[in-house]
């Protein structure tokens, strides 16, 4: 497909764009006491060297308890952000601050405060889904209640806000008011219970917003652009598609240039950006938006892709598209895409750990499958000085990613893997989730890109290889391995582990079970080993082999919770058992509500606080609160995580010098800590 019109330039505002892919702004934890600092800075150089045609840097009007975001409440801040624009406008980029305030604001004399336009939420909780500078979890007894004084307080802070935007060189301004933070909780009918000017009909529900443009446009010129973020709520007797249109009208009138259409509330009970989601899922809205109004509008959440952005723009469904952690994951996307080297953009994967990292657990942004997010400042690709060899065991995401690290600086890398593919935990993982093929695929190919001195796939590491080839340095990825678990059973023609399967998706053969079944897997081994296919896989697991009907699952983490459920896509019935007393304890909060709704919604069986006894060949005794319990079912598939395997290697490997553990081999984790550990491990030697 072309990609003609997405790098058609754009007019929004008094801006020219000269493409139309925008990287919106979004919180990266990386600040202290809002100040900018060598971390954002880097962050930033990076976005704006990959070619998009806007980029946004959000900014806080107020002072918060350690937010996420720059602050821009006082002329002291300019300096700083200024920084921030010019690099941007060095590589050609123009770029905007976004105002957010998120879900509180502090008002002279007072502590950092949850603030709303009638004290309640639509979760009925206090605490928001994220502080984003907030009280801390906890702490707070209330949301306040904003009265028309403090209201008028805040829109002058966001005009004073807007002038230093603009004095700091900004090319726009972007509202972040629409959604689910306080100024865009006034337009919500839920949630807006207020009798005066500020609630009851639309006009008045909007009035709040409006007049922060109007403020910001007092303070910081008429003649500016100013954008927004706006979005609907999926709730009965939320905001509507119909209110988004007629508010779009108003925002019009007011003079906002573009409309970002975002999907909708945090609080929302909607998945919107998890995996499950297919891609574009959100276009149609902006499509309505775009009925309503004639400023450029804006689709995006959950556009990985740049040909599903290139197709709702020429099926002129949106004017141009935001991409969050599509430019988290590759920076380089936009100019990679005007290159025609589609196939080189390292692909989000959906995981949700960016959000997690930056709002949830506030360690700072890291992606998973891009590990210099937030590193940028410390780890810079230089070649060494003095180059070694490297011999690399393991071509999963920590070994290849060290792999890349290493051969990029300049070492003599060899990488070995005894599969007959590289990938390895994605080899499974891609099967079960598409956005992890993808991820696959790209590694496959990018390894025989990187400069590395030889790939030797589908051997087994021996100490005369490693005596022969005399390496400097061994970095063994070979990955983690299941527990033991001593049950009788165990090793029953009906149980299965996820290495087993991984074991075969790499080309091995597993050697289980009576005459048939033993040829049953050898069929598979060859068949994967010399065509593999994720679609093929996917397709042929809705048959009885090597998952029966009833498929029990040992160990309620993330990898079994996940197998439960792309299991039960393929029409099987599913149990799971967790010796703890929650499932999903290892999951994200982004993914685990969504992961479990649809268990529950599959009528998996799902058991905390069980023991396993034995396993037979009609399924498995537990113990539960002390009592005997038989689950019946036809196929054990053993998902209780990995342990490491450093022990196992230093043996087979011997007694090496400079011989390094990564990845799961020396701690189990998921991708993103596997990668991590590559990543550094690249710089490191
Ligand atoms: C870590 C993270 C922080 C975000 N912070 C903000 C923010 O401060 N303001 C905002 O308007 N959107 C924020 N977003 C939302 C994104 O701008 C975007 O709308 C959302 O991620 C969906 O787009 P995507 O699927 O392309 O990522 C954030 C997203 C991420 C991943
Ligand atoms: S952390 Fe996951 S969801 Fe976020 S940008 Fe990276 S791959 Fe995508």
């Amino acid at each position: 497909m072309s990609l003609e019109r997405i790098f058609t330039p754009i007019k929004m505002g008094n801006m020219y764009l000269e493409n139309r892919i925008k990287f919106p702004s979004i919180a990266t934890d990386y600040v202290t006491d809002g100040e900018v600092n060598p971390q954002i800075t880097a962050f930033y150089r990076e976005r704006a060297k990959g070619g998009v045609g806007l980029a946004g840097i959000c900014l806080c009007p107020t002072r918060l308890d350690q937010g996420p975001w720059l602050s821009i409440y006082d002329d002291r801040f300019i300096p700083g952000v200024k920084e921030i624009v010019k690099i941007f406008h060095d590589n050609g980029t123009k770029v905007y601050a976004q105002l957010i305030p998120g879900y509180s604001w502090a008002f002279p004399g007072r502590p950092v405060e949850f603030v709303s336009p009638s004290g309640i939420s639509i979760t009925g909780r206090v605490d928001p889904p994220y502080r984003l500078g907030g009280p801390r979890r906890g702490t707070a007894t209330s949301r306040h209640i904003l009265d028309e004084s403090e209201i008028a307080q805040i829109t002058e802070a966001f005009g004073d806000a807007a002038r230093r935007a603009r004095e700091a060189g900004f090319d726009a301004l972007e509202f972040g008011t629409g959604g689910q933070y306080f100024i865009g909780q006034f337009l919500s009918p839920l949630i807006n219970k207020r009798t005066d000017n500020y609630g009851g009909s639309l006009e008045n529900r909007m009035r709040f917003c409006l007049e922060i443009i109007d403020s910001a446009k007092k303070n910081a010129g008429a003649d500016w652009t100013y954008i927004i973020r706006w979005g609907r709520q999926f709730r009965e007797d939320g905001v509507t598609v119909e209110d988004l249109k007629s508010t779009a009208i108003m925002l019009e009138r007011a003079g906002i240039a573009a409309i970002d259409v975002i999907a909708g509330w945090h609080e929302d009970p909607v998945p919107m950006i998890q995996s499950s989601v297919p891609q574009g899922k959100w276009i149609y809205l902006a499509d309505e938006v775009k009925q309503a109004v004639n400023v450029p509008v804006g689709t995006g959440t959950n556009i990985q892709d740049v040909e599903v952005a290139e197709k709702a723009l020429r099926e002129g469904k949106a004017d141009y598209v935001y991409m969050a952690r599509a430019l988290v994951a590759d920076p380089e996307l936009p100019r990679k895409a005007k290159e025609g080297r589609l196939k080189d953009i390292r692909p989000c994967i959906n995981c949700g750990r960016c959000y997690e990292s930056a709002v949830v657990d506030e360690v700072g942004l890291s992606c998973t499958v891009n590990p210099q997010v937030g590193r940028e400042w410390e780890y810079v690709v230089e070649p060494v000085p003095e180059p070694k060899k490297v011999f690399i065991i393991g071509g999963g995401p920590a070994g290849l990613e060290a792999a890349r690290i290493a051969s990029l600086r300049g070492h003599e890398v060899t990488l070995y893997d005894e599969k007959r593919r590289v990938g390895g935990a994605t080899l499974l993982a891609g099967v079960i989730d598409q956005r992890i093929e993808k991820f696959n695929k790209y590694l496959q190919r990018q390894v025989k890109k990187w400069p590395l001195k030889e790939i030797r796939l589908g051997g087994k590491v021996t100490r005369n290889l490693l005596a022969e080839t005399g390496p400097d340095v061994v970095v063994v990825a070979s990955g983690g391995i299941p527990p033991v678990l001593d049950v009788p059973g165990i090793d029953g023609s009906n149980v299965l582990s996820g290495s087993d399967i991984q074991k075969l998706l790499g080309g091995g053969a597993i050697g289980r079970g009576g005459v048939g079944q033993r040829l049953l897997w050898r069929l598979a081994s060859l068949l994967v080993r010399y065509w593999y296919n994720f679609g093929f896989v996917r397709w042929f697991l809705r048959f009885p082999f090597p998952f029966k009907k009833r498929v029990i699952i040992i160990g309620g983490g993330f990898a079994g919770c996940e197998m439960g459920e792309f299991l039960l896509g393929k029409g099987k019935q599913i149990t799971i058992i967790e010796e703890g007393s929650k499932l999903g304890i290892d999951i994200g909060p982004v993914t685990r509500w969504v992961m479990m709704g649809r268990l529950r919604e599959g009528n998996a069986r799902l058991e905390t606080g069980v023991q396993l006894e034995a396993i037979t060949e009609r399924g498995i005794k537990v113990r539960k609160n002390g009592a005997s319990l038989f689950l019946e079912g036809d196929t054990v598939l053993l998902a209780k995580g990995l342990v490491a395997n450093s022990g196992q290697m230093k043996n087979m490997i011997g007694n090496i010098a400079n011989t390094r553990f990564i990845g799961d081999c020396s701690e189990p984790g998921k991708i993103m800590e596997a990668m991590k550990s590559g990543f550094l491990l690249g710089f490191e030697v």
